[in-house]
Parts: structure tokens; sequence; C-alpha cells
């Protein structure tokens, strides 16, 4: 696996977009409303992005992130070319799912979380492209 993405929490994502792109030299690679919220993704040197959440509904699941952690990483994303798999190997490690099964996320990707309750603190995301 490698990493895909730093998932960040934000209230304004184009000024983080446009803060990261002149820090990082990471132009937006993708831009879409999906789920509730405002995705951003820049694409960084090898492969790996950032991907920038900004609530637009109430009641999405990152705004009561906001609301109680205040902005930055949320969570870290790890490609597999076989999710399903990867999701089962965690299932054989003990580790609980918040998504049994993989589900659509941004950008067309199978998307799945893993409880940071059991990976010590840290919410991480499997995606497959
Ligand atoms: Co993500």
């Amino acid at each position: 696996m490698h990493v895909d993405h730093i998932g960040v929490a934000t209230a304004d994502a184009d000024a983080l977009a446009s803060l990261y792109g002149t820090l990082f030299d990471a132009p937006v690679a993708h831009e879409e409303a999906f789920d509730g919220l405002r995705f951003v993704f820049l694409e960084l040197d090898g492969g790996s992005y950032f991907e920038l959440l900004e609530p637009v509904d109430d009641d999405t699941q990152i705004g009561g992130y906001l609301d109680r952690e205040g902005p930055g990483i949320h969570h870290v994303a790890l490609a597999t070319e076989d999710i399903d798999a990867a999701l089962e190997t965690a299932r054989g490690a003990g580790v609980e799912l918040i998504d049994e099964e993989p589900r659509a996320g941004a950008w067309g990707h199978d998307i799945a979380f893993l409880h940071p309750t059991d990976t010590g603190g840290a919410l991480v995301e499997f995606v497959e492209h």
C-alpha cells in the first residue's frame, strides 16, 4: 500500500487550496461536491494528494468534526488494488470496520474506513481507484 491522500477538514477549502498550492507546489487535480461535502484534491509529486473536506450541508460528519476538534488532519487514506482483501485482512486482525463493505467515495473511488479505536487512534481509509 502507499499513502493515497491526507484528508484535511476545513471550513474554507478554496483558501486552503490556494495556500497549499503555493506552499507545496500542489495543483488542484479534482474538485467535487459529494455527500454534503465539497472536496478539493491537490496533487503532490509522486501521485499522492491532499483531500480538503469542507462541509456544505448541515449535519455532516466532517461538520461535527470541525465543531469538536477544529480544522486539521482528519484521516489518512491508503491505496490498495484490492479493497475487499484489505478489509478481510483488517477483519481477521480483529479491527472494527466503520464500513463493512466498500462504498462509493468522491472521485469515483471505492472507499472504506477502519475504526480508529483499533488503529492506534488514527482514522484510516482504504481507497481503491
Ligand atoms: Co479520504
